[in-house]
């Protein structure tokens, strides 16, 4: 730095000129070098201010004559004004990069993924109603469906239960308030005033036989609703599965065999079934079906209550009112009939104690099957 005093002289000149772009192009280099906002700092002060490169340079100008200082003062505010721009953008670069790594360090993973790839699958009472309409349809029987809110007629009156039978009293029933609605139950089906949430897929069967001519060998789940309190062993809303049979010279002793046929293909050769004489107003005989008890496999326990057996439904041979009132003559086609709860049996061959547990929809229990 040539000591300047008085009018320089244009060598002086020159000479404060190129120091003027060395400090300038030295300080593009040290901004550029500056890998982080903290190297920045560091050469901050060889940048600007009284220690910087251009600070003598600047006490210098004091001492040039007005016309020369313009010129001089004119390139030292460019390289000041260049450094400041190049600082500014970066210490604005460094600081997004500084913020993108502290993110990059602190960042957690808060997603829940469950270990391993895991699928659902259907719940227990389809995948039992899908086994059990596999067993059917093996012995020869199609699947029937029908709607769940039905009219009294297909409910009760045509399965020969007449309004105040005694008998209905075996059903609570859910009765609906359609108001003003009557498109459901015109015609021959019954009063649209009279209509209720299936007790049983019964009606299912005399819709099979109002429109289908003997033989018939059906079976009909389906979701059946009654005015029942949930319990370990009830549900409002439960599913029924119940078979149709009609054709020439059924007897009981097809009934028995095809029940004992589909108990042996649902549970296992060692579980057999029994009849019992009971009351049902569509059978007539009617009877109850027991199954061996799948804890004990028929030795007594306390779900049997020490019997060996467990009662699984009701069946027997359709009433002949119930073939007439579907326009079939009882005296060329006779048949039976059987119905049981599929969660019933569900429950049973899984060794569930509480049925509520079935539609708790907790994924603890339904993973297990
Ligand atoms: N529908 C009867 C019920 O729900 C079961 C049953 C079906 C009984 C067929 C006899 C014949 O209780």
């Amino acid at each position: 730095m040539p000591a300047v005093n008085g009018p320089a002289t244009d060598a002086d000149l020159d000479t404060l000129l190129a120091d003027i772009d060395a400090a300038r192009s030295q300080g593009l280099a040290a901004i550029a070098a500056a890998l982080s906002t903290d190297e920045l700092a560091q050469v901050e002060s060889g940048l600007f201010g009284r220690k910087s490169a251009l600070g003598p340079i600047k006490q210098a100008l004091g001492s040039l004559a007005p016309d020369q200082r313009a010129g001089v003062g004119r390139a030292l505010n460019e390289a000041q004004q260049e450094l400041r721009t190049a600082h500014a953008q970066a210490s604005d670069e460094l600081a997004a990069v500084a913020r993108r790594e502290q993110l990059q360090r602190e960042w957690l993973d808060l997603t829940e993924t469950p270990p391993g790839p895991e699928r659902g699958h259907l719940h227990l009472v389809t995948q039992t109603t899908e086994r059990l309409e596999d067993v059917f349809v093996g012995m020869g029987f199609t699947v029937s469906e029908g709607p769940q809110a039905e009219t009294d007629w297909y409910n009760f009156e045509a399965l020969n239960l007449p309004a105040a039978h005694p008998a209905r009293s075996m059903w609570d029933t859910l009765y609906l308030d359609l108001g003003e609605r009557t498109e459901l139950g015109d015609g021959e089906g019954g009063e649209a005033s009279n209509v209720l949430l299936r007790t049983h897929t019964s009606p299912v069967q005399i819709r099979v036989m109002e429109v289908q001519p003997p033989p018939i060998y059906t079976i009909c789940p389906g979701r059946v609703f009654r005015r029942d309190t949930a319990d370990a062993s009830h549900m409002p809303v439960f599913h029924q599965l119940e078979g149709l049979v009609v054709d020439r010279g059924i007897s009981f002793a097809d009934l028995a065999g095809t029940l004992e046929e589909f108990t042996s293909a649902y549970f296992g050769r060692s579980i057999s079934s029994r009849l019992r004489p009971s009351y049902f107003p569509f059978t007539e005989p009617s009877a109850e079906f027991d199954i061996t008890c799948v804890i004990c496999e028929g030795a007594g326990c306390q779900t049997c209550q020490r019997t060996g057996w467990i009662e699984l439904g009701g069946c027997g041979m359709v009433h002949p009112n119930v073939l007439t009132n579907c326009g079939i003559d009882f005296e060329e086609w006779t048949g039976f009939a059987f119905g049981f709860g599929i969660d019933r049996l569900a429950l049973m061959r899984h060794g569930i104690d509480d049925l509520r547990d079935m539609y708790s929809n907790d994924i603890r229990f339904l993973s297990q099957f």
